[in-house]
């Protein structure tokens, strides 16, 4: 994209001509006035770089750690709109597909762009169940963990393992490669997810079957002993589908991130997805479904409730109400409220869970406290999303990994579309250096 450069006339750059898709640049420096392109809402970085002092300079670069205002990519899967509470996958509303599909559709429809026909969706249904099992010796793998060893730390470093033995996923660039590796990762993950849980249990692991579909097949596995047989209630399964399809994919978070960015220099999918996996770990990331978790806990009671949140606002940002806010959400987050409602029909099964009456005091007191309100902070996915799956009997160490089964789908869809994306270059941001400048060394003996 090229950028036009004009030197400053008398007349200002903002009254001086028609309309047109650019932003005028002053650089006080120097007086000179810069053109930059206006495309899809955005200027290009790299467009800034002409803007010099002279030619020693490097050029004018933008700084925004954390990346509150940079876009790293155009992508054609996921879109948000934070103020409207708005989700959709590929065009579709999140409300809908959590309504009408189940989460292996909403897998196939991030992938591949389309929703599956029938036949295109009974092969893909056929493509993960028989990837579903794992290799004996990475079950050894996990068999070397301790027995308290934390089932996200095993979920990270049994997926990081399955890259060598899977060595062809190396070649990232041929297509029908990459087809068969999303098979094999969107199949075992639940397996893995399933054999961390029965190892931190004491008890054997069960196996995947064929018969089941996804999300009975993973509670199957997670709750049937070889001592007793298990049939979940359809309405859990169809509470954990629906809670997969929520949480498959949400455009350029910190995981995904981390996936686009790990891809982006050709490593294997296993690795890739391992770090976004670890990414997502962090408490500030998916880790908070389960701090939402020990938080309600050491509330304890609703008479509680009211000094807790003073002990959140006193700690000025240290202490936080965990569950609560949002990068990008500002209104609502659409899929907490979908969580919500769900929680009630879980609740119809399995009985109510007391904490939740502590969660929604707590929300009750929040939205209408001026602290909140002000900084826009409304109950975000996590909230609500761990109080079903205790309902569920899933223990909390194990809720993020819950969050890792689906966005697995999500993290792949978008690794597939940086591959195929012709601006895709590794990713490699910029510094801004405040360090001191070239020093004398010191030896040992005189520092
Ligand atoms: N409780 C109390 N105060 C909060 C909270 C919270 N949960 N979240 C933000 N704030 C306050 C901050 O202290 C800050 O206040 P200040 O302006 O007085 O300094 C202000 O709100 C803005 O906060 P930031 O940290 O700048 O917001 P940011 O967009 O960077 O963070 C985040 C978003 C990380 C989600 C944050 O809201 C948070 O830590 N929430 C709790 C953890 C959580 O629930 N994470 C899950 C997010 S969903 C997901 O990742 C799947």
């Amino acid at each position: 994209m090229g950028t036009v450069e004009a030197t400053k006339t008398e007349e200002s750059a903002a009254g001086s001509s028609a309309r047109r898709d650019a932003l005028s640049v002053t650089d006080q420096r120097t007086g000179r006035v810069y053109e930059l392109p206006i495309v899809n809402g955005t200027v290009r970085a790299m467009d800034l770089r002409q803007i010099k002092t002279g030619p020693e300079d490097f050029g004018l670069m933008s700084y925004d750690p954390a990346f509150l205002n940079t876009a790293a990519c155009t992508s054609r899967i996921t879109y948000i709109d934070g103020d409207q509470g708005i989700l959709r996958y590929r065009g579709y509303p999140i409300d809908v597909l959590a309504e009408k599909c189940t989460y292996l559709e909403v897998a196939y429809l991030l992938l591949y762009g389309e929703l599956p026909n029938k036949a295109q969706y009974a092969q893909w249904v056929h493509d993960i169940t028989y990837h579903t099992m794992i290799h004996e010796s990475l079950k050894k793998v996990m068999d070397a963990f301790n027995y308290d060893a934390h089932p996200m730390g095993m979920l990270i470093s049994t997926v990081a393992a399955m890259s060598t033995f899977y060595p062809e996923g190396h070649n990232v660039h041929d297509a029908s490669v990459r087809a068969k590796q999303a098979h094999r990762l969107i199949a075992k993950m639940p397996t893995v997810a399933a054999f961390a849980y029965k190892h931190s249990m004491g008890m054997p692991y069960v196996y995947p079957s064929n018969e089941l579909d996804y999300s009975e097949n993973f509670l199957t596995m997670l709750f049937k002993t070889p001592a007793e047989n298990y049939k979940p209630n359809p309405a859990l399964v169809r509470a954990l589908d629906v809670l997969f399809i929520l949480h498959a994919d949400h455009e350029q978070n910190c995981g995904t991130n981390a996936m686009r960015g790990i891809g982006s220099a050709h490593t294997d999918p296993y690795s890739a997805v391992a770090g976004a996996a670890a990414a997502l770990y962090g408490p500030l990331h998916g880790g908070a479904n389960e701090e939402v978790l020990r938080m309600l806990l050491e509330i304890g009671s609703i008479a509680r409730v009211p000094a807790f949140i003073e002990e959140v606002k006193q700690g000025k940002g240290e202490k936080r109400l965990m569950g609560f806010g949002h990068r990008v959400y500002k209104n609502f987050d659409p899929r907490a409220k979908i969580i919500k409602r769900m929680a009630t029909e879980v609740f119809e099964v399995t009985g109510r869970n007391p904490l939740l009456d502590i969660a929604l005091e707590l929300e009750r007191i929040a939205l209408q406290d001026d602290y909140f309100v002000k900084r826009k902070l409304y109950p975000n996915v996590d909230f609500y999303s761990g109080l079903i799956y205790e309902a569920l009997g899933i223990p909390t160490a194990a809720f993020t990994v819950l969050f890792a089964i689906p966005r697995t789908s999500g993290w792949l869809a978008q690794w597939e579309e940086l591959l195929e994306d012709p601006e895709e270059k590794i990713a490699r941001p910029r510094q801004v250096y405040l360090g001191p400048g070239e020093r004398v060394f010191v030896p040992m003996e005189r520092r």
